[in-house]
């Protein structure tokens, strides 16, 4: 189908604390992203490592990884048209205080190092941080009913 993206979403370990995994995974689920992989896990150095590589040598890097693995996190992957752009904007801006309110980050977070979420930024890191993140045999394939209410094309 055209447009159909993945994208890996983290529930971060403030998310997971916080008592808050339903709340953020509700409002994917009900954006019409269609769920290929969930798990909870805790998150090695070398992960949070892979993971965080672009942002190595960053001054915010170590606390970056630090936070990452501080506790544990729930990966979702997700598929759905246009699925980066859409779960980056139910995400809200980086910056939870400047985050729009009806966003997750703006309705439940207030600073950039506790934001609560991770989404992919691009379709090929989508791509990338799934695999990065599950194996294949995790990920399921599969047909919602109501795929062809929420795709046009389905
Ligand atoms: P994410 O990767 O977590 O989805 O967030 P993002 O794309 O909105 O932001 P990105 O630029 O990729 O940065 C990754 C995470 O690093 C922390 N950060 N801190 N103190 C700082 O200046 C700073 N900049 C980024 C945030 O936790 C951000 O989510
Ligand atoms: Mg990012």
């Amino acid at each position: 189908m055209h447009n159909m993206e993945r994208t890996l979403i983290l529930v971060k370990p403030d998310g997971v604390q916080r008592g808050l995994v339903g709340e953020i995974i509700s409002r994917f689920e009900r954006r019409g992203l269609r769920l290929i992989g969930l798990k909870f896990m805790n998150v090695s150095q070398t992960l949070a490592e892979e993971h965080y590589a672009i942002h190595r040598g960053k001054p915010f890097y170590p606390g970056l990884v630090s936070y990452i693995t501080s506790g544990p996190v729930v990966a979702l992957a997700l598929e759905g048209t246009n699925a980066i752009v859409a779960a980056r904007n139910t995400m809200g801006v980086t910056k939870c205080h400047e985050a729009a309110p009806g966003t997750i980050r703006g309705d439940l977070g207030l600073e950039i190092g506790r934001n609560l979420v991770h989404g992919s930024d691009s379709v090929e890191n989508g791509e990338k941080e799934v695999a990065l993140w599950f194996r294949p045999e995790e990920l399921v394939s599969w047909t919602r009913d109501v795929d062809r209410w929420i795709f046009e094309g389905a």
